[in-house]
């Protein structure tokens, strides 16, 4: 008989002065004092035991020389993506960075020419438009359209936007970051047809790909067609999935070997290719054993979008929540306020004591709304619910 284990999300863990970012940099990033942060794409929960027990035997081994992935890991990740996406990858085609935001870098400098432009579909995760800024790239953006709080894609711009002979690279967000939108085979098949018919090389961002909810589904790029498997490049990594950020541990999944071999190229030119030791044994673990405490996670999240979706709808109506079907960030559009970007981001810090992602940092197309992290314990989102109810009737 298998027991299966039942986790507690409900457990509140002090994080302040563990130089916890999401913690400990609030008030000085936001410039306001004891905020509740609720911002960056980093969980409030307690990872499963089997991590914390690898880590502890691994650390008691006192030598943390120069590390590889072993056999068992490429045999590990080879069975999460068969087994929880139905990919069938093969071990050569895993190839390393410490994140995907160095992986989004590594890959507009290796693969793209200055005066060549980058495609990405606002409001975005900011990280995508800096890869391409950083390396001198043009940005050439394909803003999603709000059908009436619901995110889709802009097919005809996207079309018109790829057909220029200057756009080499798409970075596709799918998840996406912050919309929520678990993007279906048939729109990702639009856009492999779209970007097999301009010779785009795309790179799915698919960080957020374990971070589904019931109802919706999945769909790696590559297993589109193999026309997208061989003209593409996967970012995945255990780090959303399991909250190990700190470890710097990412997969960067490429099936076309020729693309890999110019990948390696750019991972071994900046001295980026020997793994994390810690990464390596966390992520072994967690892929070997989280997947209870994952299932388990990704309802308690529910829960805690649905929370704040129907506190919204009750008390706040000038603030919606955008449908969430992934990732464990919530997009709030406040545009009924009729606020300007400064005011509702000062409201937010000074009256509300609320550490939140503004809207336009992820683009222009993100302005009046903003982005909260729902991966904490419940009792904290209440606390922010009411922090933020007050705020509003201290401020009528
Ligand atoms: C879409 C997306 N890509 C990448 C990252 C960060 O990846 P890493 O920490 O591996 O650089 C995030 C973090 O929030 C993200 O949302």
């Amino acid at each position: 008989m298998v027991i299966v284990q039942n986790y507690d999300f409900d457990q509140v863990t002090d994080r302040n002065g563990t130089a916890s970012i999401k913690w400990d940099e609030a008030d000085r990033l936001f410039g306001g004092e004891h905020l509740i942060p609720l911002w960056v794409a980093d969980m409030d929960f307690q990872v499963p035991a089997e991590i914390t027990e690898a880590l502890s035997n691994r650390i008691q081994h006192a030598i943390y020389g120069y590390t590889s992935a072993s056999e068992d890991y490429y045999q590990i990740v080879k069975q999460w993506m068969a087994h929880r996406h139905q990919w069938a990858i093969k071990k050569e085609w895993i190839c390393h960075s410490p994140g995907v935001v160095t992986a989004l870098n590594l890959i507009v400098d290796g693969f793209t020419c200055e005066g060549d432009k980058v495609l990405i579909q606002s409001p975005v995760y900011p990280p995508f438009a800096k890869s391409a800024l950083n390396q001198n790239r043009e940005l050439v953006t394909n803003p999603l359209i709000n059908d009436n709080g619901v995110y889709r894609m802009d097919f005809v711009d996207l079309e018109h936007k790829l057909s220029n002979s200057k756009v080499s690279l798409m970075i596709l967000c799918s998840p996406h970051n912050p919309v929520g939108r678990v993007w279906t085979k048939r729109e990702l098949a639009k856009v492999a047809e779209l970007a097999n018919k301009y010779d785009v090389l795309v790179v799915a961002d698919e960080i957020h790909h374990d971070l589904v909810f019931e109802g919706h589904h999945h769909t790696p790029y590559a297993l589109i067609s193999e026309e997208a498997s061989d003209h593409s490049i996967i970012c995945t990594a255990p780090s959303k999935t399991f909250n190990l950020a700190g470890l710097q541990i990412s997969n960067i999944i490429i099936p076309n070997s020729s693309l890999r071999r110019k990948y390696l190229k750019q991972v071994r030119r900046f001295g980026l290719g020997e793994p994390n030791t810690l990464g390596v044994t966390a992520a072994e673990a967690a892929y070997r054993f989280g997947e209870s405490w994952l299932d388990q996670c990704l309802t308690y999240i529910k829960k805690n979008a649905n929370f704040v979706t129907n506190f919204l709808k009750k008390n706040l109506p000038d603030l919606k929540m955008t449908p969430i079907e992934g990732t464990y960030l919530g997009w709030i559009d406040c545009r009924k306020l009729g606020w300007d970007k400064l005011r509702l981001q000062q409201f937010l810090i000074k009256e509300a004591g609320l550490a939140l992602n503004q809207g336009y940092a992820f683009g222009t197309d993100g302005e009046g709304f903003v982005r909260i992290n729902l991966a904490c314990p419940q009792s904290l989102l209440k606390e922010a619910m009411n922090q933020l109810q007050s705020a509003f009737q201290h401020h009528l």
